[in-house]
């Protein structure tokens, strides 16, 4: 019988700079995903790379004095090099400079422009050369890049330009039809009103510079970065020589990005393949940013973080489960050294690492270390074994539904389970009666096949550390011939004699410095606070216009899922929209509030709640007993009047 395909993509990274951790969480998310999949049994194509065409790349090497193609090989190397460090197995490295990659991209352009949809014209407008986009003038924030907010350049030249407008509506049909095409739900939402707001054809050739591929019709151009790019996933599946790889892996299952580079996967990317008269990929999903005191890490702010620096002093698992378990899957989440640290101590080596060495050292002293035949059972044990044995398929299914921090929290859920069990049954006491010897051989054998399934559950995603409980069982069967029906529940046998080692996971102590600094911190705080504090109560107007209060309309409002109180607001500032979270859903309903003129303060500093980005805090009235009101005005006022 035929293996199960699962054909998975990272976005290919730009070696315009050195990777940060950003990155590092999308391919250790992939690599999670795919290790998973193999695992399951499911036959896995994993594919990452590099893209390193463009004016950016061109522009860096210069600034360098260097050629592009050696200013990348250098920057790729130490790409491949962090993968490795993270642990990444992956299947193929697509390098958008190889002779493979031209091939494809240059038939690509050929087929479409064959067809028609491809024309020549003059493009005359603005261009985000760090984000390598076009944009209307109309979608500019400040005349800057709507999404990096850096400025953007007027270009005029002559282009090739792509009929992108011809196919909006089959897109939107093909999204209405498979709503798991565009995931999540939040971004195809976002997706499609942009389509609806309507597409103008893509300019997809340049010639003011030329490290790109050769249009292939005239070498006086060079094909667009991103027309460039996207290929790369059909390159990876052999396109457009072997078809046998094609037709075994195309469409891909899911391409993973992160959230900004959405319009290029689920409007561009998906037309180019209706133009080609390929299938698209089966599911485009959009994470969110890993942001920094709650802030997009990006060089030019001096705040982004090298995993290399942070695998070194924790280890590769701590990172890559912080990664994992911290951030909710498709929202933004904050990276901090300090949530690292807790979450390392806290799961890591308080409920995995002491599970471990509990179990073995009682074994050890009860047992020799010798796995003893389970006996008889009660009710307890078996609750405990039944939700064990379940683990394997209940991750699987969470996995295949890209529900990844979910499946940690179920992984965890039965260590947390298995501490308690510990604790319930008290083997230090069974040992002390002659009549409970039975028992205590079913609870140490239960614990121990507890922890032969997590080692076995937990190894996709953090791969060294299910190889060191592997080694700590004892168990001589090859670790990497398991797969996930051997996490059905008995599959250990007595008799097995345990190996107890080192901690998995030592505790990370908070170095006296790191404290010292957090003394001061606090130090500086609580000065800071003395000196701010008003004199008699009372500020002075200076204090007052510190603070910059404006009208905003709101635009969206919704729920946020999981937290009764709150509501996320999308509001329109006259200059720029933002997301406001706000306690008020116990007060109002989502619909009464669009439209609504309310007062925001726009200058607060940006935070998360409950996964969500809140910029800013709208001003309501309350009471002690509880009632609530909004401050707003008329409609008179237009969004972002000041209010003073
Ligand atoms: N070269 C394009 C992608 C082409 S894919 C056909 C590109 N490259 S990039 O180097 O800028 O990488 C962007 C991707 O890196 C994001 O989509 C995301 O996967 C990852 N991340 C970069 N910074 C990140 C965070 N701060 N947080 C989470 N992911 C981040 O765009």
């Amino acid at each position: 019988m035929n293996k199960e395909r699962f054909y998975l993509t990272t976005p290919i990274y730009y070696p315009s700079d050195h990777l940060h951790i950003g990155h590092a969480y999308t391919t250790t998310v992939a690599d999670s995903l795919a290790r998973w999949h193999r695992f399951a049994g499911r036959e896995v194509y994993f594919v990452t790379g590099s893209d390193e065409h463009g004016q950016k790349i061109q522009r860096a090497a210069e600034e360098k004095g260097i050629a592009p193609q050696q200013y990348v090989d250098e920057i790729v190397a130490s790409f491949k090099e962090l993968w490795e460090n993270l642990n990444i197995e992956y299947d193929d490295f697509v390098r958008t400079t190889e002779p493979r990659h031209h091939k494809a991209v240059q038939t690509v352009f050929r087929k479409i422009y064959d067809k028609g949809d491809i024309y020549k014209s003059t493009y005359k407008g603005w261009y985000c050369t760090p984000c390598e986009t076009f944009w209307v003038e109309n979608r500019l924030v400040d005349g800057n890049c709507p999404d990096c907010g850096r400025p953007v350049e007027m270009v005029e030249e002559e282009s090739y330009f792509f009929k992108l407008s011809k196919y909006a509506d089959r897109l939107l049909d093909h999204i209405e039809k498979h709503p798991e095409f565009i995931q999540p739900e939040a971004r195809r939402n976002e997706m499609v009103s942009f389509i609806k707001s309507g597409l103008e054809d893509l300019c997809v050739s340049r010639t003011t510079f030329d490290w790109g591929i050769p249009v292939p019709i005239d070498e006086n151009h060079v094909i667009y970065v991103w027309f460039d790019a996207l290929t790369n996933y059909l390159t990876a599946v052999g396109y457009p020589d072997d078809d046998d790889k094609k037709a075994k892996w195309w469409p891909a299952d899911v391409h993973l990005v992160g959230k900004e580079i959405m319009r290029f996967h689920t409007i561009i990317w998906p037309i180019i393949l209706m133009a080609l008269e390929e299938p698209l990929p089966k599911t485009v999903f959009g994470h969110g940013w890993l942001l920094f005191d709650s802030d997009k890490m990006s060089k030019s702010k001096g705040n982004v973080v090298d995993p290399n620096v942070l695998i070194d002093e924790f280890g590769v698992d701590a990172i890559r489960y912080f990664l994992m378990r911290e951030i909710s899957f498709g929202q933004d989440g904050n990276f901090s050294r300090r949530a690292l640290i807790e979450r390392t101590n806290a799961d890591l080596a308080n409920d995995l690492g002491n599970l471990l060495n509990r179990t073995l050292s009682m074994l050890n002293r009860y047992f020799d270390g010798v796995v003893p035949e389970p006996q008889e059972s009660t009710e307890l044990d078996r609750e405990f074994a039944t939700f064990a044995g379940e683990t394997g398929t209940a991750v699987d299914e969470l996995i295949k539904g890209l529900k990844l921090n979910e499946a940690l929290i179920r992984i965890w859920q039965l260590v947390g389970k298995a501490n308690k069990y510990v604790d319930q049954r008290a083997p230090w006491n069974l040992v002390k009666e002659e009549a409970s010897q039975g028992e205590l051989c079913t609870v140490m054998y239960n614990l121990v096949e507890c922890l032969r399934i997590v080692a076995l559950v937990v190894k996709p995603f953090l791969p060294d550390t299910g190889e060191k409980i592997w080694i700590q069982l004892g168990i001589t069967d090859a670790l990497d011939k398991q797969t996930l029906e051997d996490t059905v529940w008995g599959g250990l046998k007595a008799g097995t004699r345990t190996k107890k080692g080192d901690p998995i996971f030592p505790r990370i102590e908070v170095k006296e410095d790191e404290k010292e600094d957090k003394v001061k911190e606090k130090q500086k705080k609580k000065q800071k606070k003395t000196d701010d504090k008003p004199e008699n109560g009372l500020i002075s107007i200076d204090d007052f216009m510190k603070c910059e209060l404006v009208v905003a309309v709101v635009l969206k409002a919704e729920r946020v899922k999981g937290a009764d109180r709150l509501l996320k607001l999308q509001v329109d500032l006259g200059d720029e929209e933002r997301q406001i979270v706000a306690g008020i859903a116990k007060h109002y309903e989502p619909t009464e509030l669009v439209g609504k003129r309310i007062i925001v303060v726009k200058n607060l500093k940006p935070a998360i709640l409950r996964g969500e980005r809140s910029e800013g805090m709208l001003l309501a009235a309350s009471t002690p007993d509880g009632k609530l009101e909004l401050v707003s005005v008329s409609s008179a006022m237009p969004a972002g009047s000041r209010v003073k």
